[in-house]
């Protein structure tokens, strides 16, 4: 059996779960985690860093094959290096979340970070998570799902998100920002994010977390 046969491809829009459930599944299946957000996030952030200017897409690609990028698992916290450097929580601030649209939407900085997706997928049984893992990157995944959950709930949860690190928010204006993200992230020319035709649409408006991993756990153990 090819080992692109045992991927779990999820994708779907900021604040559906995706990170969370897709890090359960894996301990659940024992199979290895793949966050791809972060890895766009790395780059944002290595941008940044070096003083890239964020209009030249060229600049921005060669940035990104620059970057020597480490993401590991350790006592259940994946963390992102770059160039040996921790970026663990640099990559999660207001000002990289702002800034990624001008990466992932460069075709070359998508072409590199796919490149070290399939090569991270390849080496065993793997749950991804992003945007465009099922329509993609994985293209052949057995087992694709399409986490998505209203925008009311996911502002809702990106809120407790935030309150629980003592960040003040404007509801109104999180949930403008998260559609606003969304819009870009659907519209955009290069990898759209999108349900792919065989996906599994899981929508966890009114799921528990252990919830949505049981209907994940159960389907990929129907597909794969
Ligand atoms: O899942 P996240 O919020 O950490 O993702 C950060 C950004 O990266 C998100 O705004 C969209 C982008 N992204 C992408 O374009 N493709 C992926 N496979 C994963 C994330």
């Amino acid at each position: 059996m090819n080992s692109l046969t045992q991927i779990i491809a999820i994708d779907g829009p900021a604040g559906a779960g995706k990170s969370t459930v897709a890090r359960k599944v894996a301990e659940a299946m024992n199979f290895a985690f793949l966050d791809t957000g972060a890895m766009y996030r790395a780059a944002t952030w290595w941008a940044l860093e070096q003083r890239i200017d964020l209009d030249d897409p060229v600049a921005l690609a060669e940035a990104t094959r620059s970057m020597q990028l480490d993401l590991n698992e350790e006592e259940g916290v994946l963390r992102v290096r770059v160039n040996g450097h921790d970026i663990t929580d640099a990559i999660r601030t207001p000002e990289v979340t702002r800034q990624i649209y001008r990466l992932d939407q460069n075709a070359q900085v998508r072409e590199h970070l796919v490149e070290l997706q399939r090569v991270f997928g390849g080496r065993g049984p793997t749950v991804a998570e992003g945007r465009d893992m099922g329509t993609v990157v994985f293209p052949k995944a057995r087992c694709k799902v399409f986490l998505d959950a209203s925008l009311d709930e996911r502002t809702r949860r990106r809120a407790a998100e935030l309150a629980a690190k003592g960040v003040a928010i404007d509801l109104d204006a999180l949930k403008a920002e998260i559609h606003e993200r969304d819009e870009k992230t659907r519209t955009r020319a290069v990898a759209p994010l999108r349900r792919a035709d065989d996906a599994a649409l899981v929508d966890t408006t009114r799921l528990t977390i252990e919830q949505a991993v049981d209907a994940i756990v159960h389907l990929a153990r129907t597909r794969l």
